[in-house]
């Protein structure tokens, strides 16, 4: 059975949700599914944007064919090649002989690395600001590299206003028959998803994200139609912020995030003290288990909130594997402007204090705080003192 959805009058969603995906990418936990979007605009000539994953290529095919009702697809325009959304494109050519392809110049070249195919004729190249009128509507292609990959482009609809936003714009989550953000509770449910989404998928972009905004924002952009999640219709504005913040690593909180590596609960209970102390101070604190917590949660935390606190065991005279696992992350995801707060453990010999902070000062506009709390296997109660010195700090700080 087709599952469409109709956006206006002549564009329809025409994709698919996936829940029982394990790991996106081979990496991110995804509970609540997610869902690949295709659009289909019928025009006098007919377009669509992008394809999706090949879990869920069938159930593209079964809407497209309903949604075309015997007419010709025209236009496929391919905004991005991560196989998420271009797996499926071979076998939309082999149903629709005639399509042809709209893509940016790096895009052609990814297409002939995935694919063999012969890409002489079918193929059209875009270029910034490049358009496409299909009858009623003028389509704008605007290149939007490295958003998340260097052959990223968008598309914008100058006669309705819809932005096709690629990666950005998208969140985690199966629609679940909705279509629009304004359907579900997107801030209590879906918005811990989306910025889970866009720091460990387009995080560490900020610098190229932030020029994709400020080519939006010269737009009359009325609605925002991302590859992942639900359209935007309403609220845009809010969201976009959003987008700001994260592209431009500011914190969107005043709070505290803590997480720590413990292997037999002493580090968690030092943790813990230093939360309960920030907690009297009526400072908002949350804390994960490297341990037990997706890295890709913490991250987002981390993106979240204005101070961190790394709290870690020393294991194989070095940091313990999780939170080092977390802090290479952290790093490579760009983290930045945030102040950190650092513990560590060793029975014997403690060095992941050290080991951390190194990390820590690679990353961009870090400021650490306070000295280093060292406990040698657990806290004492004459370390009170330099607790309530690190919670002191941080109450200054924050
Ligand atoms: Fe949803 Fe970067 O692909």
């Amino acid at each position: 059975m087709h599952i469409t959805r109709k956006i206006s009058e002549d564009l329809l969603w025409v994709g698919a949700s996936d829940r029982r995906l394990s790991l996106f990418e081979g990496v991110f936990s995804v509970p609540k599914g997610v869902s690949y979007n295709s659009y289909l605009l019928l025009d006098d000539k007919t377009v669509l944007f992008d394809t999706v994953d090949r879990a869920v290529g069938s159930q593209l095919f079964e809407n497209l064919e309903y949604a075309l009702n015997g007419r010709t697809l025209d236009y496929v325009v391919i905004q991005h090649m991560e196989p998420d959304h271009s797996a499926t494109l071979l076998d939309l050519m082999l149903r629709y002989p005639d399509v042809k392809i709209i893509c940016s110049a790096m895009a052609l070249k990814m297409i002939n690395n995935f694919f063999t195919i012969d890409t002489s004729d079918q193929f059209q190249v875009a270029a910034e600001g490049d358009t496409l009128d299909t009858g009623k509507h003028k389509l704008t292609f605007l290149m939007a590299p490295m958003v998340h990959w260097p052959e990223v482009m968008v598309t914008y609809d100058e006669t309705t206003g819809a932005l096709f936003s690629a990666d950005a714009f998208g969140t985690f989550g199966a629609l679940n028959g909705a279509l629009w953000a304004d359907e579900v509770d997107f801030d209590k449910d879906y918005m811990d998803e989306a910025r889970r989404y866009y720091c460990n998928i387009v995080g560490k972009y900020g610098p190229q994200v932030q020029s994709l905004l400020k080519k939006i924002a010269a737009l009359d952009v009325k609605m925002i139609c991302p590859l992942h999640g639900f359209v935007w219709r309403k609220d845009l504005d809010k969201y976009i912020d959003k987008y700001q913040a994260w592209s431009s690593y500011t914190p969107e909180e005043k709070a505290v995030m803590i997480a720590y590596a413990s292997v037999y609960g002493n580090t968690e209970n030092a943790a813990e003290a230093l939360s309960v102390k920030l907690r009297e101070k009526n400072i908002k604190t949350v804390m994960f288990d490297v341990s037990v917590d997706p890295i890709s949660e913490i991250v987002a935390a981390s993106f979240r909130y204005s101070h961190l606190v790394f709290a870690s065991s020393t294991y194989n005279s070095g940091i313990f594997i999780k939170m080092e696992d977390l802090l290479r992350d952290l790093s490579a995801h760009s983290i930045q402007n945030r102040t950190v707060t650092l513990i560590e453990n060793g029975s014997w010999a403690p060095t992941s204090g050290k080991l951390m902070k190194k990390i820590i000062e690679d990353c961009p506009k870090m400021t650490i705080i306070g000295d280093t709390l060292s406990i040698k296997s657990s806290l004492k109660a004459d370390q009170e003192k330099d607790l309530d010195a690190l919670a002191d700090e941080i109450a200054f700080t924050i």
